[in-house]
């Protein structure tokens, strides 16, 4: 499913009206009349309701007014809550209809919200503010957003909950906390990406008649099924380990070497024919936790970890991989970083570059140089803090525009992003897919190393670096989402998700 951003709408509002000849009334009533169905659906009838809409004076208030006609058609108890009476002109057609049809139109002031709070309604329509949000919120708006909230109504937004930003998704000075929010043509980045997707409660998508022949050049998805390609998953009868592709892993020191072991043990789990893990001997002490198909090749390193004389002696191995993985575990210093140059400056096989590969990759300008040219497919798979390093920005900016971020540390690098967060972004630079699935169980040390494992085995077995990424993204919060059905997000673990990669692979090939 397509996600929009707030020019991308208006761009298909405009061709609506000025290609198609739909005018904006129709779209408009189209919209208020879908609002009025979703609240008749949920509460069935509605004359004993006590009912409150509140209109601002942009379009967003005139879909209001036409989701009140409707509403005073069938219950007696709507009151219209205006800020202004100066609305655009489309809205005015339908402010003009309520007012004949002798709608209880109040224009709202400080005193008149003062008065509401001895009010109960059950149900509150928040029209307000949609897409056009263009500044903090303040003064009687914020007053009135904050009284809906108290309320205890059920509430629903049109569009988009008043407050947040369509775009970014961040909340403006204040906003509606929605029950349900009723957008339409496909949701915004808004209504997706956090904090907005809490603020939202559950977002319903309505078609208001608008072709689809108009809506071109998205870029930004959603996540679903329809967009992996499950066709990976298949084993041939006939087929040897061969045929599922070797890994190659470079991970762990003697402080995580449980990153090498869920990072290994992952992209074994999903998969892969052969997984080596390159780990130093002094993180070994830890590996009767992994598996005994993994074939650890352990180097010298210094200090407990991985140290460059001992990485150059497994040079030749690398002829052997079809796939490298890079930075699970290994801490940052100076060594990491004169190996990942020399990887990149020997080696031409696809790499997953992660954890204190990104690290160091941020603190050399030749790595990024050298990572720019590498010809071999790259992944880079970022938390925010790791996009922000590399970017040189402050986290903030990179989670106030993630999307754009991952963007371009996709385009700088030509490769693909794997931006990691509640919403994980993946990108190669044009297409944006943005995943929904998974919980905030996964909020543990351990699950990024799964994940790069995942990436890893997908590669192998023959996907590109962008199907692998996706199908990644998408198996390992669906195992951690199945998980959630017996355990709960406490209880979650990074090396359980791993397990249940079985569950999920099931799932999505069923
Ligand atoms: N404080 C006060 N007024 C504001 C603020 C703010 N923080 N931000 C924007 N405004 C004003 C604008 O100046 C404008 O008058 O609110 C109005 C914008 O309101 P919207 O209804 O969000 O924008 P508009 O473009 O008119 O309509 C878009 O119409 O198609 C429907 O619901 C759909 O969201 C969509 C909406």
């Amino acid at each position: 499913m397509f996600v929009l951003t707030s020019s991308q709408m208006r761009e298909i509002d405009r061709k609506a009206l000025h290609v198609i000849g739909i005018p904006e009334v129709v779209l408009m009533e189209n919209a208020g009349f879908c609002v009025f169905e979703e609240i008749k659906k949920d509460f069935g009838d509605l004359k004993d309701k006590n009912i409150a809409v509140f209109c601002g004076k942009g379009n967003n208030g005139g879909d209001g007014f036409v989701v009140a006609r409707y509403l005073a058609q069938v219950c007696p108890n709507v009151k219209v809550f205006l800020f202004d009476e100066n609305v655009t002109l489309t809205s005015k057609v339908f402010l003009d209809v309520l007012k004949k049809l002798e709608v209880d139109i109040n224009i709202l002031s400080e005193e008149l919200l003062s008065s509401l709070k001895t009010q109960r309604f059950d149900i509150i329509v928040d029209a307000i503010f949609g897409i056009g949000l263009s500044k903090d919120i303040e003064g009687l708006y914020k007053k009135t957003i904050e009284y809906i909230n108290s309320s205890g109504a059920y509430v629903y937004s049109v569009d988009i909950p008043s407050g947040i930003c369509s775009d970014s998704a961040q909340v403006k000075g204040c906003a509606v906390k929605a029950s349900k929010t009723v957008t339409f043509v496909y949701p915004k980045i808004g209504h997706i990406l956090y904090p907005g997707s809490y603020y939202c409660g559950k977002v319903i998508v309505k078609d208001i008649g608008i072709p689809e022949k108009i809506i071109k050049d998205i870029k930004v998805k959603i996540l679903t099924v329809e967009d992996l390609d499950v066709s990976k998953f298949y084993r041939y009868p006939d087929s040897h380990k061969g045929d599922y592709g070797k890994v190659g892993i470079v991970a762990g020191s003697k402080y995580y070497p449980g990153a090498a072991v869920l990072c290994s043990n992952a992209a074994l789990q999903s998969g892969c024919g052969l997984c080596y893990l390159i780990t130093p001997k002094e993180a070994l002490y830890f590996q009767n936790f992994r598996r005994p198909e993994i074939i650890v090749l352990p180097l010298e390193g210094k200090e407990g970890v991985i140290s460059f004389d001992g990485f150059v002696k497994f040079d030749e191995f690398f002829a052997k991989f079809d796939v490298l993985g890079f930075g699970c575990g290994l801490t940052k210093n100076e060594e990491v970083e004169k190996i990942l140059i020399h990887i990149l400056e020997n080696f031409q096989i696809p790499i997953v570059i992660d954890a204190d590969g990104l690290n160091s990759l941020s603190s050399s300008q030749k790595a990024k140089k050298l990572l720019k040219s590498y010809k071999s497919q790259k992944v880079l798979t970022p938390h925010y803090m790791e996009a922000a390093r590399i970017l040189n920005v402050d986290v903030k900016d990179i989670a106030k525009n993630p999307i754009d971020a991952a963007t371009k540390i996709a385009s700088e690098f030509k490769a693909i992003c794997v931006l990691k967060g509640s919403r994980t972004i993946i990108t190669d630079g044009d297409e944006v897919f943005i995943n929904v699935l998974g919980n905030p169980g996964m909020a543990k040390g351990g699950s990024g190393d799964v994940l790069t494992g995942i990436i890893l085995s997908m590669i192998a077995q023959g996907c590109s670096a962008f199907e692998a990424a996706k199908l990644a993204v998408y198996l390992h919060s669906l195992s951690a989402d199945i998980l959630l059905e017996k355990k709960t997000m406490q209880t979650i673990l990074p090396s359980e998700i791993i397990d249940g990669l079985d569950n999920a692979i099931r799932r999505l090939i069923k």
